[in-house]
């Protein structure tokens, strides 16, 4: 790969690159596309640094998820045991634990901060600023694998960059648009109920598989199925995230979920764009309602 466009810090210990900006202008939301980065060059995301990081975001409970034992690409996610140990000893077993662990917002960290908005800057460099002002509020997720791990098969409503750090790894993509790995009813049900998809066979024949090393990254679209197989080494990942803004995807598909649970069997996406910008905007109006109201009731 011969990165054509390359950013970085003042002092030049990041950088990031993609082969071409007009392929990823064009692959955004649609396929995956790789990216380049130095961060596997970066103290901060040694496992030393990411142990001394744990003890911070361990006090926010909220921000961390960890959980260890055989799984295979079709469990669902919250069906793994979670072991009864601190997040910071558990990083300090990951050899032998069988474990994965995923640590949120480490953005709030003014140094891993500085980091994101950095490829934050990248990323809405490279698309452009009518497609950047698509990729809202991001964030920064710390995933730590155990060798051979797996990551179930499951989709994701953010915009999302993983970034490989430590070790190698295989990820299988899917078509997000493709009906027979995630239905219209499955992401109905993940933005009304936050459930993360359902396993189907078809996906293992339709998904395409990518391999990460240090130093290397993939765009994997919303609503692409996909799961992770975890090298011989323990892994070290960034999930650098952006959302949608809600009427792109969640009002809409919140808006049907409503109108099966009356009864109705609502139109898929794309079918009748008027109708879909309505039933967005008729959740966004409720949900903007409810807001009002709260603020009302608030200086009553
Ligand atoms: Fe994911």
């Amino acid at each position: 790969m011969s990165p054509s466009l390359k950013l970085g810090m003042p002092d030049g210990t990041v950088g990031w690159a993609v082969e071409s900006p007009e392929a990823a202008r064009d692959s955004i939301h649609r396929r995956p596309f790789n990216i380049r980065h130095e961060l596997h060059n970066n103290e901060l995301f040694s496992l030393d640094a990411l142990r001394v990081l744990s003890s911070e975001i361990q006090l926010r409970p909220e921000d961390f998820y960890f959980d260890a034992g055989p799984v295979s690409i079709s469990d669902r996610w919250g069906a793994i045991p979670v072991p009864k140990i601190s997040l910071p000893e558990l990083i300090g077993q990951m050899e032998t634990s069988d474990a994965w662990i995923i640590m949120k917002h480490v953005e709030k960290n003014p140094r891993y901060g500085a980091v994101l908005n950095e490829f934050a800057e990248f990323i809405w460099g490279v698309l452009g600023p009518d497609m950047a002002r698509m990729l809202q509020n991001p964030e920064m997720l710390v995933i730590i694998n155990s060798p051979n791990r797996i990551t179930p098969l499951h989709f994701d409503a953010e915009i999302n960059f993983l970034i490989q750090v430590a070790g190698n790894k295989s990820v299988w993509v899917c078509d997000p648009t493709d009906r027979s790995v995630v239905s219209e009813r499955d992401l109905e049900r993940y933005y009304s109920y936050s459930d993360f998809g359902t396993y189907r066979p078809i996906a293992e024949e339709k998904a395409v598989r990518y391999t990460l090393a240090p130093g290397e990254g993939i765009h994997i679209p919303t609503h692409g199925a996909h799961w992770v197989r975890n090298g011989t080494c323990v892994s070290v990942s960034l999930s650098l995230n952006f959302e949608f803004p809600t009427w792109v995807h969640r009002d809409f598909y919140r808006a049907n979920n409503f109108l099966r649970k009356m009864g109705l069997s609502p139109q898929p996406r794309g079918v009748r764009p008027v109708m879909d910008r309505m039933k967005s905007a008729s959740v966004g109006a409720v949900d903007y309602g409810r807001v009002v109201t709260k603020r009302v009731l608030r200086r009553v």
